[in-house]
């Protein structure tokens, strides 16, 4: 083992030499002498990392998994997973994130650098202890050291920022398995202008393709593709289609061709390309990590944006394989081979999984080989070695390929299966999750893991893809994800359908309230997401990484969304109310519509326990102490939202600002300092509020203030700026 300390005092302990993962930005580590905090056993094989666990230690981290925000008392597994039942018993899904923290009495951060599969026994089998085994020896633990927020921070900043979609994207967005052909879609278009809700883009499932080929599109069912994307751009609705990374066998069919003919799919172990099975039956994969093949797979998307396409959803890249040519056979033998015989328990059980056990083997990923680019030259892998790379690296053939194709244009991205290093890239949706009351408390807790894996740009699938959704349960589902950056309602085949107006009148009136207080919310969104990324904050934090009571440090349900309010959701079916825990007063907001704004609907609340009535239609927010909630009056598209009419909510005991963030929101100017900042500052004299805005964005017009100060009185102030004021009231 060798040890390093990088300038900011993160230490790295490098074993063996680890295939490049890409994750980490370079930094000037020099030679340390450090000790790692925990034990390190090594065999030829398997590398077991064991830290002792206080009592009261709390685990965060690990990025996308099941179970709660403190993740103790669970085996987790990093090892991308194509699974669609998020159920607590499961220890993998789509992601795989090494970053965890300890936080007690000395915290500890800790970034492991490995591209396979790693298990982390946290403790569950000795409660005591954080176990965490390796599937292999070359590896680099990075250990940070600091509060919680100093851990994220230097973790993030070694990893880089994360992507950042089009503005675009922080509008509400509809999606189903599927939209099966063009006038399904021009329906769906229209039932927004229908019921007069916000929508910012419809997304394309599986059935858009030519037999499932990617980067086709099936002229029987889309016959005027181009002109429908035109017909939608011209209402400002986005289509984003799907592509899947199993490119179909089939003779005639231009992707595979080149593929085979340029060797740039995985290969079996005699160097034929392997062949797996999923939604068009036979496929081969792109082998991603090699450089030449990432760039080839990447290009083919320029026809689409060629089209007017700007965003894309990469799917089924863990990769998810359905079957592959030898599993199916063994399974097949296996299941006849019992034909006839008096199957005792065990044998009948065997048959039972020798078929469901033929998808995502570990057998045909230990059979897939890549030709990885390392150092510029290609080293033969196994793909087992490195499963966890494959998502991310398709995404990046996708980002690359954008990039080539316009390299200041902010396309739309969202993959499923995903790595830490692919945070840069893309965003992330949460999988195939269910129409449960149990998944909205999945997706409250697992935003801020993500946040910390450096993904900012994610959310679930509003309503729940499996299984049938209530409507109370959108509803409810709504009330949490209209906070979250990525907002899709999306529903599997052969579920209840699930768009906005789908239930009845009421629903549809809630629902509609709910999105258009999301596109009133954008501004603060943006604002904290894109100061989240330049800072590498979170966006969601739990409580303890502001309050240090005790109390705070064990809340599971409510989180901190950026640095003004606390959000509490209701995820629990026919409820009329939560319990919330206030760690300190706040103010608190009960949303209806934006309209209901002006009847004022704050209310101050002070530290301690609380039951909160909130009927169906009633989300609850809190506006911490000396804080401000930037808000915008509503519009059916994000690029409609204007600075021209502000609501600026306060609690101000003293003294508050805020600083509103805003750019073009297409393009990546913002790096070079084309982005406008508006700070609001308001005062508390005792007697009266003092308000002042300073800003360089001069669409700002009038501005009303709803003031509480610590009585709980609200005064409403209304100061307008005009085009030739100075920008200093
Ligand atoms: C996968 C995706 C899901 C999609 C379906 C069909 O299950 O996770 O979102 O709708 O495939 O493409």
């Amino acid at each position: 083992m060798k040890a390093f300390i990088s300038p900011n005092g993160v230490k790295k302990f490098s074993f063996g030499k680890v295939l490049p993962t890409e994750t980490i930005l370079e930094s000037d580590y020099t030679l340390d002498e450090s000790l790692f905090y925990g034990d390190v056993i090594k065999s030829q094989d398997k590398t077991q990392i064991t830290l002792e666990l206080r009592e009261e230690d709390i685990v965060y981290g690990l990025g996308q998994n099941v179970r709660g925000i403190n993740k103790r008392g669970h085996i987790y597994e990093a090892f991308c997973s194509d699974d669609p039942n998020h159920t607590p018993d499961k220890k993998s899904l789509y992601g795989a994130h090494n970053f965890l923290i300890i936080y007690g009495e000395k915290n500890l951060g800790i970034y492991i650098d490995f591209p396979g599969k790693i298990t982390y026994d946290v403790g569950f089998t000795d409660s005591n202890l954080l176990d965490i085994v390796v599937e292999g020896s070359n590896l680099d633990i990075y250990q940070f050291e600091g509060s919680l927020k100093e851990i994220v921070n230097k973790f993030r900043r070694m990893i880089g920022p994360s992507y950042v979609p089009p503005k675009w994207a922080f509008g509400y967005q509809q999606c189903r398995w599927s939209y099966e052909d063009q006038s399904k879609v021009k329906e769906i278009a229209s039932g927004f202008e229908k019921y007069d809700i916000p929508v910012d883009a419809i997304y394309l499932d599986i059935d858009y393709m030519e037999d499932y080929k990617d980067f086709t599109v099936s002229k029987e069912r889309f016959p005027d593709f181009e002109a429908l994307i035109s017909e939608l751009k011209e209402k400002d609705i986005k289509l984003i289609p799907i592509i899947d990374a199993g490119v179909k066998i089939e003779d005639g069919y231009a992707v595979y061709e080149e593929g085979v003919a340029q060797n740039y799919f995985l290969n079996d172990k005699q160097g034929n390309p392997f062949v797996a099975a999923v939604w068009p039956g036979k496929v081969h994969f792109p082998d991603v990590l090699n450089k030449e093949a990432r760039k080839w797979f990447g290009d083919q998307y320029h026809a689409f944006l060629k089209m007017g396409i700007e965003g894309f959803w990469n799917d089924m890249n863990e990769p998810a394989i359905f079957y592959s040519e030898n599993g199916l056979k063994e399974a097949i033998d296996f299941v006849k081979n019992q034909e006839g015989k008096n199957l005792d328990v065990t044998t009948f059980f065997a048959l039972k999984d020798s078929i469901l056990n033929i998808s995502n083997a570990v057998k045909d990923y230990k059979s897939m080989y890549h030709r990885m680019t390392v150092d510029d030259g290609e080293v033969l892998v196994n793909h087992y070695d490195v499963h966890n790379l494959y998502g991310y690296n398709i995404t990046r053939a996708a980002d690359e390929g954008f990039k080539r194709y316009d390299n200041n244009k902010r396309f739309f991205l969202l993959t499923r299966a995903s790595h830490i290093g692919m945070a840069k890239h893309s965003g992330i949706w949460t999988g195939d999750n269910h129409s449960w009351w149990e998944h909205i408390k999945l997706n409250i807790q697992m935003m801020p893991s993500l946040g910390m894996a450096g993904f900012l740009y994610a959310g679930a699938d509003t309503g729940g893809f499996g299984f049938n959704a209530s409507a109370e349960l959108v509803v409810r589902w709504l009330e949490f994800s209209m906070f979250t950056p990525l907002l899709r309602n999306h529903s599997a085949m052969g579920t209840r359908v699930q768009e906005p107006w789908q239930f009845n009148e009421d629903t549809t009136k809630n629902l509609r309230n709910l999105i258009r207080m999301r596109y009133a919310l954008v501004p603060y969104l943006y604002s904290e997401f894109m100061k989240a990324n330049k800072d590498a904050n979170l966006l969601y934090a739990p409580l303890s990484f502001v309050y240090e009571d005790e109390q705070s440090k064990r809340v599971e349900d409510q989180l901190l969304l950026g640095d003004e309010i606390m959000i509490a959701p209701v995820y629990e079916q026919n409820a009329k109310g939560r319990y919330v825990y206030l760690p300190e007063d706040m103010v608190m907001y009960k949303i209806t519509s934006y309209e209901d704004l002006e009847k004022q609907p704050f209310e101050l609340i002070k530290a301690g326990h609380h039951y909160i009535p909130l009927e169906t239609h009633e989300t609850v927010i809190f506006i911490r102490k000396n804080r401000l909630l930037v808000l915008t009056k509503p519009q059916n598209r994000v690029k409609d939202l204007s600075n021209n009419e502000l609501v600026v909510i306060g609690y101000v005991e003293d003294s508050a600002t805020y600083q509103c963030y805003n750019d073009d929101g297409t393009s990546f100017n913002y790096r070079d300092g084309k982005y406008t900042e508006t700070n609001f500052k308001v005062n508390n004299k005792g007697s009266h509020f003092e308000v002042s805005v300073d800003t360089n964005d001069y669409s700002i017009g009038a501005i009303t203030f709803y003031l509480i100060d610590s009585l709980g009185n609200c005064k409403v102030m209304k100061q307008g700026l005009t085009q030739d004021q100075p920008r200093l009231v």
